[in-house]
C-alpha cells in the first residue's frame, strides 16, 4: 500500500478527482486529498473524504490536529504527489516557488515524484507564461501529463481537457 497525495485545483475537471481518490482507494492505496481554497467551489471534502477514507485539508486553519503542520506530515509520507486537475494558477504557483496555500506549500515540502495533470481552456493553455511554467516544471523533473484536445466544458474546441481517469490512475500506478 502506498500513500498517494491527491491535489485538487480550482478547476470544472475537477469533479473527476474524486473518482480517481475512489479508484486509487479501492486499489489498497493510502490517498490524502489536498484541496485549494478555490477547488472547494467545484468539489466538497464530503465526497472525498468519504471517497478517500482520510480527512480532507485545504486550509492552514485545519491544521490544529497535530504539533506538525499536516501539509509538512504528508509531504513527508507522500509516495507520489499527483494534482488532479492541474490549473494554470497553480502550475504557476510551483514554477515559481510561490506557496500561499496548503496544496502549494506542500509542494515545495515533498520530494516525492510529482505528477501534474494540467485542465484549463486552450487559450490559457497556450499562453507563454503557462507553456513557460510547464517546462520549468518539467526541467525541474515533475512529470507533465496532457492535458489533450476535445471538446472543453467553456465552449469551445481545442487543447485544455484533462485526460481520462483510466490514463491518470494509470500513470499514478505506474510511477508507485
Ligand atoms: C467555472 C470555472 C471553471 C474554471 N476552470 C478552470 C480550469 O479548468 N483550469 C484553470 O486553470 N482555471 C480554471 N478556472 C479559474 C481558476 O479557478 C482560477 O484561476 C483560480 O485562481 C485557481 O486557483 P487554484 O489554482 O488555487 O485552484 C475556472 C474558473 C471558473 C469560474
Amino acid at each position: 500500500m502506498a500513500t498517494v497525495v491527491l491535489g485538487i485545483c480550482g478547476s470544472i475537471a475537477a469533479y473527476k478527482a474524486a473518482d480517481v481518490a475512489s479508484r486509487l482507494t479501492k486499489a489498497g492505496h493510502d490517498v490524502h486529498c489536498v484541496c485549494t481554497p478555490t477547488a472547494l467551489r467545484f468539489v466538497t471534502p464530503l465526497t472525498l473524504v468519504t471517497l478517500s477514507h482520510h480527512p480532507v485539508i485545504s486550509s492552514f486553519d485545519e491544521e490544529t490536529v497535530d504539533w506538525i503542520p499536516a501539509h509538512i506530515a504528508l509531504a513527508q509520507k507522500a509516495d507520489v504527489l499527483a494534482i488532479v486537475p492541474a490549473s494554470a494558477h497553480t502550475i504557476a504557483c510551483f514554477a515559481q516557488g510561490l506557496a500561499p496555500n496548503v496544496l502549494t506549500s506542500l509542494y515545495l515540502a515533498n520530494r516525492a515524484p510529482v505528477l501534474i495533470f494540467p485542465a484549463m481552456n486552450s487559450l490559457m493553455w497556450d499562453h507563454p507564461a503557462t507553456q513557460k511554467n510547464v517546462q520549468t516544471v518539467i526541467t525541474r523533473g515533475n512529470y507533465v501529463i496532457g492535458p489533450e484536445e476535445g471538446d472543453l466544458a467553456c465552449g469551445t474546441h481545442g487543447k485544455g481537457r484533462l485526460v481520462d481517469v483510466d490514463t491518470i490512475v494509470s500513470h499514478i500506478q505506474r510511477v508507485l
